[in-house]
């Protein structure tokens, strides 16, 4: 029986190449959408590939640009990294891909989306909460996470309808890659004793294999944005592809870690991020300059916070918005030049100028031009310890306070002279 039209979020690998089919068999017309945020595929053949295995449309829409304006970035001014360490490669760009979801289903008169995620993992949920948050009357389908097909059963599948895969040797890794990086799970991984190994990485080398020598690049911020490179004014898309690649050149942008899946359990996740770890490094020095104290302090919390909206789905809700407000906010001042040295696996600051410098030498300086005034310590001590004076003196035993002696022995006495 015939039950519409599915829009198939499609990456045109195996499963959601069975997918297509699987869908046809269960009553839908497919029509597939392949988003390029700039991963490593094929796009053209990826086209191709859906039509041939009976999709009756297929869309594929370059959306890097849209991607790091309104979804990379505001992370980014968020310093947003999910427990503190993983910059959300993947996570960002779901509600991007369910957007465009949402809008393909409207303009196709469609039932129903289709994604190629398993019950395991977060995509999953945030593919399914992002769009139906923005077009609620969507059926949402899940045929890998329906039809229970080992991977034998999965290409013998393919090979009876005759889906046009080429199945090679198959890589021990599951892989989700972007422009703001490449998330790698899977096969030797599993086992948190496990080194990587050097196979698992394509944006970046093996440390020990980097040039010998370190390099110098300088990143210009503009409102907590990257401006330039070197000096060059580029657009986002360029400048994170041109970052990734000096900067995994030399090994840098390696994340490994136990994370904390929305899905309750724990999972070893290595990534390979070098623009997104240089940048976050980067900024992050630039703010300690250009920020106060208290505002620095206060927005460590929101960073998580927004990280972990990112994480479990939330895009699209109201505090992100909020959130975003206030970080657009707190960068309006983050402008500057940060000097980074780039050696063997290893990112460190090592210049910042800024026009929002709230670093003053003169007052910082033990040199001559020192133009802090000395004088006014005596009297800031005094009332700075005030609280602190009062509280020993009215819990002092002597003084009938209930606080227990200090003593010195004679030897202790003795040993520090
Ligand atoms: N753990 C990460 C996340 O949930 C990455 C998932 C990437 N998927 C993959 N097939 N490697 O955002």
């Amino acid at each position: 029986m015939y039950k519409g039209k599915v829009v198939l979020a499609y990456s045109g690998g195996l499963d959601t190449s069975v997918a297509i089919k699987w869908l046809m068999d269960q009553g839908y017309d497919v029509v597939t959408f392949t988003a390029d945020v700039g991963q490593v595929v094929d796009l053209e053949a990826c086209k191709e590939r859906a039509l041939l295995t009976g999709a009756c449309n297929a869309y594929v829409m370059d959306l890097k640009e849209e991607f790091v304006q309104d979804y990379v970035w505001p992370a980014l001014k968020a310093n947003a990294m999910y427990q503190g360490t993983y910059p959300l490669t993947s996570a960002l760009s779901r509600p991007l891909i369910s957007k465009y979801l949402a809008k393909i289903a409207e303009i196709e008169g469609a039932v129903a989306v289709a994604h190629g995620c398993t019950g395991k993992g977060q995509d999953q949920v945030r593919i399914e909460v992002c769009t139906k948050a923005l077009k609620p009357d969507l059926k949402m389908m899940a045929p890998v996470r329906d039809w229970h097909f080992s991977r034998d059963e999965e290409i013998d599948y393919a090979k009876e309808h005759g889906i046009p895969i080429t199945v090679t040797k198959k890589s021990p890794y599951s892989i989700d890659d972007n422009l703001w990086g490449r998330a790698i799970e899977c096969g030797p991984l599993e086992d948190p004793w496990t080194e990587p190994p050097s196979d698992a990485f394509t944006l970046t080398v093996d440390p020990w294999k980097a040039p010998d020598g370190a390099e110098y690049i300088e990143i210009t911020f503009e409102e907590g944005i990257p401006a330039a490179l070197n000096g060059e004014e580029m657009d986002g898309v360029s400048l994170i592809a041109k970052l990734n690649q000096i900067a995994g050149k030399y090994g840098v942008g390696r994340i490994d870690m136990i994370e904390d899946r929305l899905v309750g359990f724990k999972s070893r996740e290595v990534y390979e991020c070098p623009a997104p770890v240089v940048l976050l490094q980067a900024k992050k020095a630039l703010e300690k300059m250009t920020l106060s104290k208290d505002v620095i302090a206060a927005k460590a919390d929101l960073e998580l916070k927004y990280a972990e909206l990112a994480y479990v789905g939330y895009w699209f809700s109201p505090l992100r918005e909020a959130l975003d407000a206030f970080f657009n906010q707190v960068q309006k001042v983050v402008n500057g030049v940060v000097r980074v040295r780039l050696y063997k696996g290893q990112s460190v600051v090592v210049g910042l100028k800024s026009p929002n410098s709230l670093y003053a030498k003169d007052l910082a300086t033990y040199s001559a031009g020192d133009a802090f005034d000395h004088s006014s310590a005596v009297g800031f001590i005094n009332i700075w310890g005030l609280p602190v004076v009062t509280w020993k003196q009215v819990h002092d035993p002597k003084n009938g306070g209930c606080e227990s002696e200090v003593t010195l022995s004679k030897e202790t006495v003795k040993s520090q002279v």
